[in-house]
């Protein structure tokens, strides 16, 4: 891995299952690193995973990042104490198998898995300009296909329909609500922001990149498994990637020299993939800005 010293990273998620590691790789290679989490013990297990030496370059902020007023005073006590930030690795995330609304009123996965890494990288802006930052979203593939048994049939993308919505509490409604798919809705949502986010900080030297990390036995997964396949959660959990290997595509996109200037990409583990035709659309893509702009800023 690339020398990190003298370098702020920013990763959410550290207190679990990928964003743990790419947390504890980026410290040993000499960043600084910072993690905003809602039980702040829970980043025990982190500093006991980055070593003794390494520990005193974490900072843990506390902070529920499905919450508005937590997104924004995060980012807040990270650019009070940090001028520039060289990378930022939005990898916080879950799939919530019953409908639920945030404290703000928005659907849960559209808070986690969307609003926080779109609030991050955009109340960042500053020191992540100043640091010719990368952003690194984890999102998912489901994006591409959310079939959760892929036994017969086509790939079916995630859908985002932005025609009529006033706000983002208008998307994931209780009526209709497949959990799978609402996850994936989001995951789109983060790829389709980025892809715009990608083009406006390009002039200041920062990229903004997506990836799906393969199939990783993390906690997440206990939810994604199909409930006819629970009983056999264990076996298959066996089957898949290792948090290990899960994060070293976040960890490569990151730091990889070969990959500095890329930009505005979509990177399935290490190879680089496509997205549904409607995050590239440039309307979808200002209007889904304008509503989370709006989020934010009342
Ligand atoms: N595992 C897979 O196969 C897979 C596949 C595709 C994409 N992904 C994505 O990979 C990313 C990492 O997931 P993982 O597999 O490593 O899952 P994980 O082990 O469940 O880790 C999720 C992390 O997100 C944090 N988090 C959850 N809700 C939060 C909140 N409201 N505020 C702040 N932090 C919160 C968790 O913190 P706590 O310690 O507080 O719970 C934990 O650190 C996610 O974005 C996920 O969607 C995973």
């Amino acid at each position: 891995m690339t020398d990190l010293t003298g370098k702020v990273a920013v990763v959410t998620g550290a207190t679990g299952g990928m964003g743990r590691i790419i947390a504890a790789d980026l410290a040993r290679a000499g960043a600084h690193v910072l993690t905003v989490a809602r039980d702040p013990a829970r980043a025990d297990a982190l500093r006991a995973l980055i070593g003794e030496q390494a520990a005193s370059r974490l900072e843990v902020i506390t902070g529920d990042l499905s919450r508005r007023a937590d997104v924004v005073t995060a980012a807040k006590s990270i650019s009070d104490r940090h001028d520039r930030i060289h990378i930022l690795v939005n990898n916080a995330g879950a799939h919530y198998s019953e409908h639920g609304v945030s404290a703000d009123g928005v659907e849960r996965h559209i808070a986690l898995d969307y609003l926080a890494a779109y609030g991050l990288t955009t109340l960042l802006d500053e020191p992540l300009r100043r640091g010719r930052a990368r952003v690194v979203n984890v999102a998912s593939d489901t994006l591409n296909d959310t079939r959760q048994l892929k036994l017969a049939g086509r790939p079916r993308p995630a859908t985002l329909d932005l025609t009529g919505v006033d706000e983002l509490a208008d998307l994931n409604p209780a009526k209709g609500f497949v959990p799978f798919e609402a996850y994936a809705r989001a995951k789109l949502m983060t790829v389709t922001a980025g892809y715009a986010l990608a083009r406006g900080l390009a002039a200041d030297g920062v990229t903004v990149n997506a990836l799906h990390p393969g199939i990783v036995a993390t906690d997440i997964i206990d939810d994604l498994v199909p409930t006819v396949l629970r009983p056999m959660r264990g076996l298959i959990r066996r089957g898949m990637l290792t948090p290990a290997e899960g994060a070293e595509s976040a960890i490569r996109i990151a730091t990889d020299p070969a990959l500095a200037g890329v930009t505005g990409r979509y990177f399935c583990r290490d190879t680089e993939s496509s997205t549904p035709p409607v995050s590239h659309d440039p309307a979808t893509q200002r209007k889904l800005l304008a509503l989370s702009q709006n989020h934010f800023t009342g």
